[in-house]
């Protein structure tokens, strides 16, 4: 599974591609938002076309994901196009963040306005990534559509699904709690891995080629689940990079090991 960093931070895309892990980035408005902020508090100057041509250039090689803003066909595939032409020649990495719906409400006749947004853009060679999929038959028409990644959020189906039955979230960091699993549901998915799985099951089924990105990850629980039903991509906030490695225990043994250094080993290994 490849491991993707969720974040519009370049300091935290710095660091994670120098842990020698990073398979790509992906960005979404709240996330530049995020950064935005955290520049505008140290009195830093703004100059977006600047700030994303330096992600793109420090993430030479890898696939980042950047979003489209507006809610109607045309708006999304002018702005997908601009910026494609914008930045893709900056590294020849650019994917275009595209919602599986842009509605801005339920009685809104634009539902199926980012379908054909992926499917314009996609025949013109612009690569998709189809964004805030909570049901697995929105995955399955973002690939047919042609996307090349569609992104189910786990963490915030488990949100709703927590809420929608009264769970705090104090009660567990991971969902669904042992015992929980088939008491609740949302629709016929009982967690946000539920989601992702059903999504996987469904893309293979059918040979598509579209890439299933877990994305709104929590915990490395989820990291580990999420590769073990077969998603071919996760997406992880800094946060959760930086747990993915750590356990007392080996902490524990590297402590025994250099405890237990004898120096002739020692001098061979220092020769
Ligand atoms: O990239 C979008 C997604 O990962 C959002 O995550 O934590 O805001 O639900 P979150």
């Amino acid at each position: 599974m490849k491991i993707f960093i969720d974040s519009a931070d370049i300091e935290e895309i710095e660091k994670a591609k120098a842990y020698g892990l990073l398979d790509g980035v992906t960005t979404n408005p709240s996330l530049i938002k995020k950064a935005v902020d955290k520049l505008k508090k140290k009195g830093e100057n703004i100059d977006m076309e600047a700030y994303i041509t330096k992600i793109l250039t420090v993430a030479k090689g890898l696939p980042v994901s950047l979003e489209v803003i507006g809610t109607s066909y045309d708006d999304m595939v002018k702005e997908g196009k601009r910026i494609f032409e914008k930045f893709n020649h900056v590294a020849n990495n650019v994917y275009v963040k595209i919602p599986i719906d842009p509605a801005l409400a339920i009685d809104s006749g634009s539902h199926f306005a980012g379908l054909n947004a992926i499917k314009e853009l996609s025949s013109q060679g612009i690569p998709i990534n189809c964004t805030l999929i909570f049901t697995p038959e929105q995955a399955l028409l973002a690939a047919k559509a042609g996307a090349a990644f569609v992104s189910p959020f786990a963490g915030r189906i488990d949100d709703y699904i927590k809420k929608k039955n009264n769970i705090s979230s104090e009660k567990t960091d991971y969902f669904p709690a042992d015992g929980l699993e088939d008491d609740i549901e949302d629709n016929g998915i009982v967690s946000g891995i539920d989601l992702i799985e059903q999504c996987v099951i469904i893309l293979r089924k059918y040979g598509l080629k579209t890439k299933v990105l877990a994305a709104s990850i929590r915990n490395p629980r989820q990291v580990r689940e999420s590769a073990l039903v077969g998603a071919d991509i996760a997406t992880l906030p800094f946060g959760v990079i930086e747990k993915l490695l750590i356990h007392e225990k080996t902490i524990e043994g590297m402590n025994k090991f250099a405890e237990d250094t004898v120096d002739e080993y020692a001098g061979l290994l220092k020769g």
